[in-house]
């Protein structure tokens, strides 16, 4: 499923990028770019990483 589609990323991206060490929204910016265009990712990229943070 695309959480950021201005930069065409999917929730698996961004969780393959956690599993990876990105730990920050920092971090998923500089990996996969998402919530540079029109930011309406952001809140749900932020939900995601903790989701996945928490769970690991
Ligand atoms: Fe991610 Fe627009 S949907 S920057």
């Amino acid at each position: 499923m695309y959480v950021c589609l201005c930069k065409g990323v999917t929730d698996n991206q961004i969780k393959d990028a956690i599993a990876g060490g990105a730990c920050s929204m920092r971090d998923l910016r500089n990996d996969l770019d998402v919530g540079t265009q029109c930011g309406k990712c952001a809140r749900d990229c932020k939900s995601l990483l903790s989701e996945t943070l928490t769970s690991q």
